[in-house]
């Protein structure tokens, strides 16, 4: 089994896929094999560069290069609760506090790392020409439908997309889990599992909260995009990046 060298690592997560996290003490690993390394790398330095820019997320303690030619990126442990874990009550000030970190994360500059669209469509394009789009990431409105069509209905929606592009340094994977808040201030304490972090449109990330706060706690996303700033979002793109998102995983 994929697991970090040593003694004390207990399974987090036995990703489906590719990646494996492990946790021992403060520190957590996150180990690919082989044919993961780039896509590993690349969230590493991620990590690095986010915590270049004083925002809260975990520190790289360590990269390690496994005999399997695999590898293992340890990295701090975030302090605090992932927003699927926190409590009903807890949920209102959350939400400001998300919205407060995303407009901040959004705000940065000297991005080194690019999401364009272009290419998270050709993801998309792979995966539906493996057929690998996994159902449990759709809607039961778009389970009925043949994955090619809702590819297709993405690229007809793209030149509109384009032309009220919004970049900014996007999470990529905004979702409840990815996102730690202190119990009691209901702070965020830290972004973590970046791999998708860079420079995209700021709906990217709007989409998934919000429909994450809707699906995950049923929630009314409007105290989350009043701290945003963003009160009426576009309906068009946030429909966009839900439907696109599913898609590039696979
Ligand atoms: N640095 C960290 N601090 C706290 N929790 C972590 C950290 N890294 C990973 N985790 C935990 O492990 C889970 C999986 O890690 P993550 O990087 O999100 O991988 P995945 O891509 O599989 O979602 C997270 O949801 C979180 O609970
Ligand atoms: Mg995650």
């Amino acid at each position: 089994m994929l697991a970090p060298p040593g003694d004390g690592w207990t399974a987090v997560e036995i990703g489906e896929s590719d990646t494996s996290v492990f946790r021992r003490g403060d520190v957590f690993a996150k180990c690919c094999g082989p044919a993961g390394v780039a896509e590993l790398a690349a969230e590493r330095d991620r990590i690095e560069w986010l915590a270049s820019t004083g925002l809260p997320g975990a520190t790289v303690v360590d990269w390690l290069e496994l005999p399997s030619g695999g590898a293992c990126q340890v990295t701090s442990a975030v302090p605090g609760l992932p927003g699927d874990a926190l409590a009903p009550v807890s949920r209102e000030r959350a939400m400001r506090s998300l919205g407060g970190i995303l407009r901040e994360l959004h705000a940065l500059t000297d991005c080194p790392f690019e999401r364009p669209l272009a290419s998270v469509i050709a993801t998309a394009e792979d995966v539906v020409r493996r057929d690998a789009v996994n159902p449990a990431f759709l809607t039961d409105e778009w389970r009925k439908v043949a994955p090619a069509e809702l590819l297709a209905e993405v690229v007809a929606e793209r030149p509109y997309v384009e032309s009220v592009l919004e970049p900014v340094v996007c999470h990529g994977d905004a979702c409840l889990p990815n996102i730690f808040f202190d119990p009691d201030t209901l702070e965020v304490t830290g972004l973590i599992d970046l791999g998708r972090l860079g420079v995209a449109d700021r709906y990217v990330d709007l989409a998934l909260t919000t429909i994450q706060l809707h699906d995950e706690w049923s929630a009314d996303p409007g105290p989350f995009l009043a701290s945003y700033g963003v009160p009426n979002p576009d309906p068009r793109r946030l429909y966009f990046f839900r439907l696109l998102d599913p898609l590039t995983w696979g």
